[in-house]
Parts: C-alpha cells; sequence; structure tokens
C-alpha cells in the first residue's frame, strides 16, 4: 500500500513501488527520490487516478535533483477519440468536464467570448516505461531525422503533458464543449486558457520540413 506522507505525497516502499494504490481523488505527483539513491527506492510515488497495477513495473522513477510538483487535474476530457492515434482531430468534438468538487460555473465565465483555448493536459495512457528522454525519429519514420523529445511534440515525453489549441464550440454549466482538441476520452486536464492572439508568437516562425509534413494531416 501506499501512505500519504504529506497532504498530496504518496509513498510506497520499494516492495510496493510499481503498484499503485492511491485513492481515486490522488493528484498527480511526479516522482523524487534522493539524488544519491538511484534504485527503485522512491521517496514519492506516481500516483494517477488513472493508473493500474504493474503500470510502474518496469519504470524506474528514480533520477534528477529538482523538487516534484504536485498538481491537481481541474477537469476531465469527456467523448471524443477513445484511442491514441494521430490525425484528423479537426473533426472530434468533446467536452472538457470541471471537476464539480473544486469548480462552479463561474470558473467558466467569460470563457464563451474566445474562439480558441489552450489545454494543458496529460497524456494518462502513456507507458511510463515508454518515456523518451533523448532523441527520436518523430513518429519512428526513419525519413524523418533524429531529433530530441524537446524538439518535437511526441507523447512519450517527461512528464507526459500535451498542450493543445482547440476551438470553444459552447460553455454549458462545468462542461466546456470543444472542437479539435488532441486529447482522447478521459485525459486529465491540468489548465484551460483563453488563446488571445497577442500571446502567439512574435515574428515570423520557422520551422522544418519533417514538422510540416508530419502535420499535413493532422488536422
Ligand atoms: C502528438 S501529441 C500532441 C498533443 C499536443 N497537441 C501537444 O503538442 O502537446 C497528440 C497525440 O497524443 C495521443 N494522445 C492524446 N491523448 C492521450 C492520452 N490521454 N494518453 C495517451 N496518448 C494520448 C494521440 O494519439 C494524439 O494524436
Amino acid at each position: 500500500m501506499a501512505t500519504q506522507r504529506h497532504p498530496g505525497i504518496w509513498e510506497a516502499t520499494s516492495a510496493t513501488l510499481g503498484i499503485a494504490h492511491c485513492p481515486a481523488k490522488a493528484p498527480i505527483v511526479s516522482a523524487c527520490a534522493p539524488r544519491t539513491s538511484r534504485s527503485r527506492t522512491a521517496r514519492d510515488l506516481i500516483c494517477r487516478p488513472w493508473t493500474f497495477d504493474g503500470l510502474f513495473d518496469d519504470f524506474d522513477p528514480t533520477g534528477g535533483d529538482m523538487e516534484p510538483i504536485v498538481v491537481q487535474p481541474v477537469g476531465t476530457v469527456v467523448g471524443g477519440r477513445v484511442e491514441a492515434f494521430d490525425d484528423d482531430w479537426n473533426v472530434e468534438n468533446a467536452l472538457i468536464r470541471l471537476d464539480g468538487t473544486r469548480f462552479e460555473p463561474e470558473a467558466l465565465a467569460g470563457l464563451d467570448a474566445f474562439s480558441h483555448l489552450e489545454v494543458v493536459f496529460q497524456f494518462h495512457l502513456v507507458d511510463p516505461s515508454s518515456i523518451n528522454t533523448s532523441a527520436r525519429h518523430p513518429r519512428g519514420n526513419p525519413d524523418w531525422p533524429k531529433v530530441g523529445i524537446f524538439a518535437q511534440r511526441g507523447k512519450n515525453r517527461p512528464n507526459l503533458l500535451g498542450v493543445s489549441r482547440c476551438r470553444v464550440v459552447a460553455v454549458d454549466g462545468l462542461d466546456l464543449h470543444v472542437r479539435g482538441l488532441d486529447a482522447i476520452d478521459g485525459s486529465p486536464v491540468l489548465d484551460i486558457k483563453p488563446y488571445m492572439a497577442e500571446f502567439g508568437p512574435q515574428g515570423e516562425t520557422v520551422q522544418p520540413e519533417w514538422a510540416t509534413e508530419l502535420m499535413r494531416t493532422y488536422y
């Protein structure tokens, strides 16, 4: 069993690491261990309400000397695509349902005056053992150059965070209807922001040819 060490921080022993026994509403907790300890005896367990037994069996959350940050989802993606595959996202309709235990509809007041949103979400179905911290060919395509994980937007990335822009369709109580959100059904939503043109890039944007090719059929 994992035990609560501090509010929101759950601890597992090496014996239990790899089996997430966390309460349904547990926040997402980044793993943390003393820098000197690179064993599987983690100080803190990555604890996610959507986690399944055994998911962390091959995952070593130790390493790194940064303190963990605890975040709690503000809501969940409901509907839309149910499987993680790429392309044709523009046709997908879904909603973001705010956590009614923390928020009132007022939290979304005024959002319907904006055409687009920025959404931060978690790739909750990515197996942590598949996280890439170095470089790879985008989508595993050898025709495209091997580039660093921070030079691409693949989902198998440290912290499993996605940032997406999508269209606001309607606001209805705690439900925010959206189109073109490339997060699948059940994705935990960590933040929602209105898109303002002025927060877009300053000056001309430049990108390599492989990125243009990859994105050609994405939306
Ligand atoms: C390439 S990533 C880009 C996401 C976001 N636009 C970004 O740039 O951070 C999007 C892909 O992640 C996958 N995906 C979406 N939600 C996911 C989830 N909750 N768990 C695992 N994979 C997910 C889908 O296959 C989708 O095509």
